[in-house]
């Protein structure tokens, strides 16, 4: 008897030790962010900005695969605030997603600690403040994680690595803009664009002559699909969202709302100063911003003018995102190389039809998808479905397909099976620019083309080396689709990027699920969640 004990202690003991060294033995990164309102002057008149630790953009988070990450987040707004995180999958824990569907708000003088593993990811992301219209003042920043030391990366290590926060913006404060959307009206034209939050020649970029140099951009603007271009020198393109690509040469690339891209940047030109250009895309007014890309040893200004790109041009833009590719050869996260997957040699097991539209509701500007325009309920959708609270959202309040019908207002959940391998069509029959982004997946964007899309379209399908990536654009009056396998259990929110039409109503959420209902495939939820609404007063651990 006694004997059975010790045996049993010491295979508990060999066991946590094995499950700490295969899954503790990731180092922890801690970051403790105390979000303030401030005075920023972006575009040279004073804003209500919001900051992170007094700064604005927000901090980088600098990680490599695997990291713990774990950031304590003060909230000293008078308001409720939440961060959520481009792009980071939060495996098997979209307690840690930080969107109101997943996450209870902050509380003024109150904090939340978000625990999260940057689990097999490569790649550059940004974060952004999730709630009202917050993400108009700030508090948005840039996220890198590197590959591990023996991993290797596709190309030779650059002398430096910039990130490029780029976007949008308006003179107006995020409250302003708010109170135009409740009362059903759409936002002005932006005033400007902005570069790590600074306006016409902002930001100097130095460099040293002969050295080449990574830059990590996002567009963390709300409007405006943008272009990004340096005068006298080219861009090769080798990374998007956490996928290495073949290494085409660009002059000048788009990057569309909530995209992130990596370029190598060879500084191989005479000696001066040269402008980094940001412009607007499919705008009539274009907007255009300038950092400087100054060598160590510039003798002064490039003479010409910024660098002209291009503006309306739809048909160059989808030239140029078919001819991003995945390297087949190249690593990601894990050693093996990537072109292993064989995403197009899986048959899909479901597809699904997303129509955006615009439809007026109750004599306001709303924003759908399946002709559902989202309201957010009293009560988490995570919380409500983990405790089990009846009347807050019903499974398949969203159809697969689009019905065309007038819009209406509804809580939208669509239920997916855990290891569903799904093809998602997004069907833009506006004459507007989409962008679409999913939470706690990576996709491979099979095709994208102008008109309507039809089962035929199939055939002219890459199922060869598309990209992966977790944010995709759909050209006005075209179609984009993609496969994705539903390898992450939890409740996912899937959004437009245009963050007038997300705020409207132009988002739903996708609820994987496993009926296993173990902790291999979900963590179970965190210690310290925050409980809200009909969950109030609930425990998350047993008494
Ligand atoms: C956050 O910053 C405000 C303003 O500087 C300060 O009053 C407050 O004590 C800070 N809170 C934390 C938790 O650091
Ligand atoms: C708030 O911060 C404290 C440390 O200052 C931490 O112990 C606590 O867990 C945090 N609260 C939440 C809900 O994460
Ligand atoms: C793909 O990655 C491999 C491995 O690092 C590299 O040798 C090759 O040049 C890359 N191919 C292209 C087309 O970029
Ligand atoms: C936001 O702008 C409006 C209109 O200019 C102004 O009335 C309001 O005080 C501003 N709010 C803040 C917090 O600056």
């Amino acid at each position: 008897m006694g004997r059975r004990t010790i045996c049993s202690f010491s295979t508990f003991f060999l066991v946590l030790f094995a499950a700490s060294s295969v899954f503790g033995g990731d180092p922890y990164r801690f970051y403790t962010w105390n979000i303030t309102y401030g005075d920023i002057w972006p575009m040279g008149v004073k804003q209500q900005g919001i900051l992170i630790n007094g700064q604005f953009p927000g901090p980088q988070i600098e990680a490599v695969t695997n990291d713990n990450v774990i950031i304590n987040v003060f909230n000293s707004l008078p308001e409720p605030f939440l961060i959520s995180w481009n792009g980071i999958q939060q495996r098997r824990s979209s307690w840690q997603d930080g969107v109101y569907g997943t996450n209870c708000p902050i509380p003024p003088r109150r904090n939340f600690t978000y625990v999260m593993q940057f689990k097999d990811q490569i790649g550059s992301f940004f974060y952004f403040p999730s709630l009202a219209f917050h993400k108009a003042a700030g508090a948005f920043g840039g996220i890198r994680i590197l590959s591990r030391p023996l991993i290797p990366v596709p190309f030779p290590t650059p002398a430096s690595d910039f990130t490029l926060l780029i976007g949008d913006w308006y003179k107006a404060n995020h409250s302003t803009l708010k109170y135009i959307l409740d009362s059903g009206r759409d936002l002005p034209f932006p005033d400007g664009v902005l570069i790590n939050g600074r306006g016409w020649d902002g930001n100097i970029f130095t460099v040293n002559q002969g050295r080449t140099y990574r830059f990590r951009v996002s567009n963390v603007g709300l409007t405006t699909s943008l272009n990004i271009r340096i005068q006298g020198h080219t861009m090769k393109l080798v990374e998007v969202e956490g996928s290495h690509t073949v290494k085409n040469i660009y002059s000048s690339f788009d990057l569309h709302l909530g995209q992130s891209c990596s370029f190598l940047v060879t500084m191989n030109q005479p000696a001066m100063d040269y402008y980094i250009v940001v412009s607007t895309r499919f705008t009539s007014k274009v907007l255009t911003t300038t950092a400087i890309l100054r060598y160590s040893n510039s003798y002064g200004r490039n003479a010409g003018p910024p660098p002209g790109g291009p503006t309306i041009q739809i048909d160059w833009s989808l030239n140029q995102a078919r001819s991003i590719r995945w390297n087949l050869t190249a690593s990601g996260p894990r050693p093996n190389p990537q072109g292993s997957y064989h995403y197009g040699l899986v048959k899909t097991t479901r597809t699904i039809r997303l129509a955006n539209s615009a439809p007026i509701i109750n004599g306001k500007q709303r924003y759908a998808v399946n002709s559902v325009s989202f309201i957010p309920p009293d009560t988490p959708l995570k919380l409500a479905d983990f405790y089990k609270i009846p009347g807050v959202f019903s499974l398949g309040s969203i159809l697969d397909y689009p019905t065309y019908g007038g819009g209406y207002l509804q809580t939208s959940v669509m239920a997916a099976n855990f290891r569903d391998y799904v093809e998602i069509i997004f069907e833009n029959s506006e004459n507007t620019m989409q962008s679409w982004h999913i939470d706690g997946y990576s996709f491979w964007i099979v095709g994208m083309d102008g008109g309507q899309w039809s089962p035929a379209s199939r055939r002219g399908y890459n199922l060869r080396d598309a990209v992966a990536r977790c944010t995709v654009q759909v050209y006005p009056k075209s179609w984009s689709a993609i496969y994705m396998p539903l390898d992450n259990v939890g409740m996912w929110n899937i959004r437009s990027e245009n963050w007038a039409r997300q705020y409207l109503g132009q988002q739903f959420y996708l609820r994987a699920y496993s009926p296993a209902n173990s902790w291999r495939d979900e963590n179970p939820i965190p210690r310290n969640a925050l409980l809200c609404g009909r969950a109030s007063g609930r425990r998350t651990r047993p008494l």
